[in-house]
């Protein structure tokens, strides 16, 4: 069976499968368990324009619906985050007079309520309806629609072009990406810029983070592809930003080609992905091995704290613990529940693994012996948080860069 990439529209051929998934984010009842559903998780690194995939994606309408377990504003660091990032666009990027701001998968308004305060237009499009009812009620003015170039051109003509349009950790969701570039390209003013911060590869690459590739995440970008991806379009990368949120992301600025010069951050980081392989097959089947490693060493500390009769729980039922569970086909007789604060994940079970989640009042009640540190991107906030757990003698364990526990 031969495969395209969904960019280049090139023959593409996996390097690598994670066997079969369930969604990261469906948590789901007992009464669920038999209807549940699983797709092949494989990966591809396209070799014309780069870019990394997944072979099979889900249909949207399956991940991103009324029920979506995903609630941005859980994450009190975020939150400040996204405040910075916001403060950065209107400081910097808000010349015109009566400025329009776009951002798609706005989830719950945490980062577009800092426009809608100030009272500049925005619009937020966010297809998943519970989370984008959320941001409505915070007072900005969000759609429950999925962008595309079709949307794109009903925007034009009911508010005009954008001078801003932005996106954190959803652009690398939508498989048909051609068709939001297109629509960028029709939306954007001519001086306009889009601002958009996604999950990076080359972190992904460096820290054996395998957990970012799951059924939402589409694509895990670079420069490179990017670069390629948006070219396509006549629009061009003219800065980035490196993140440290969830765990190594970059942000990218990009505007119709020719209207701004480009930083010379742009053209070191392109170089730097040369040199650490980004652009050769051999930089993935490492990566391969990696996991292979990671997964074989997880297990064994997981197996040997069971033969010690330690209590093992999961902190916090992220859409990256689906993958390391599954991948590593980790069930309950190794970790008895996982904690999580977020309310519509209570009482449900951890998508094909089935291990229970239970509401943060539970880890507090009883400190386990290791909690597997499941948000490790959000270490610094939890760690914060836990000197409670570490001072009653309680352990972390954590995958990336290596399994270990600290
Ligand atoms: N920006 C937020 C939310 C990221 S989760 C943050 O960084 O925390 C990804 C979001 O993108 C989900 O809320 C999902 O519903 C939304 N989404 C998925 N496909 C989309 C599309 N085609 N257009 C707009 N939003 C989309
Ligand atoms: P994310 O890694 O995709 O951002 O998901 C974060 C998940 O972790 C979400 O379900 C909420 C949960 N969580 C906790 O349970 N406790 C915490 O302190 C934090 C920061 C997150
Ligand atoms: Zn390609």
């Amino acid at each position: 069976m031969s495969y395209k990439c969904l960019i280049c529209g090139k023959n593409i051929e996996p390097f690598m499968s994670f066997g079969q998934m369930p969604f990261a984010n469906g948590f789901l009842t007992p009464e669920e368990f038999k209807n549940e559903y699983f797709f092949g998780l494989e990966v591809a690194s396209c070799s014309v324009c780069r870019m990394f995939q997944l072979i099979e994606q889900p249909a949207p309408e399956k991940m991103f619906h009324g029920d979506y377990a995903f609630f941005s504003s859980t994450s009190n660091r975020m939150a400040v985050h996204f405040k910075e990032f916001a403060e950065n666009i209107k400081k910097n990027k808000l010349k015109n007079k009566d400025p329009f701001v776009v951002e798609i998968g706005c989830n719950d308004g945490i980062m577009l309520e800092h426009f809608a305060k100030d009272r500049i237009r925005h619009l937020g499009i966010e297809p998943s309806l519970n989370v984008a009812k959320v941001a409505n009620e915070k007072g900005c003015r969000t759609i429950s629609k999925f962008f595309n170039e079709e949307l794109a051109e009903e925007i034009v003509k009911e508010h005009g072009q954008a001078d801003a349009f932005l996106g954190a950790n959803v652009m690398c969701h939508i498989a048909n990406l051609n068709s939001v570039i297109a629509g960028i390209k029709k939306l954007l003013k001519p001086e306009g810029v889009v601002v958009f911060e996604e999950p990076y590869l080359l972190d992904v690459i460096e820290k054996t983070s395998y957990d970012q590739i799951y059924d939402e995440h589409v694509f895990l970008f670079s420069l490179g592809s990017i670069k390629y991806a948006f070219g396509q379009y006549d629009l061009e990368l003219i800065d980035i930003e490196p993140q440290k949120t969830h765990g190594g992301s970059m942000r990218y600025v990009i505007a119709h080609k020719g209207s701004h010069s480009i930083s010379d951050k742009v053209l070191r980081q392109l170089k730097k992905e040369e040199q650490s392989g980004l652009n050769k097959d051999e930089t993935y089947l490492k990566f391969k091995k990696n996991c292979e490693i990671s997964r074989r060493d997880l297990i064994n500390l997981l197996q040997k704290l069971k033969k010690e009769k330690k209590r093992v729980v999961g902190y916090a039922a992220t859409s990256k613990s689906t993958t390391i569970l599954n991948y590593c086909r980790i069930t309950k007789d190794l970790i008895e529940f996982i904690s999580d604060t977020t309310p519509i994940k209570q009482g449900k079970y951890s998508p094909g693994m089935h291990i229970p989640v239970k509401p943060y009042a539970e880890f507090k009640a009883k400190y386990p012996d290791y909690a597997f540190l499941f948000a490790w991107n959000h270490a610094e906030e939890i760690m914060e948080k836990e000197k409670a757990y570490r001072d009653s003698g309680g352990q972390w364990i954590l995958h990336v860069p290596k399994v270990q526990v600290i």
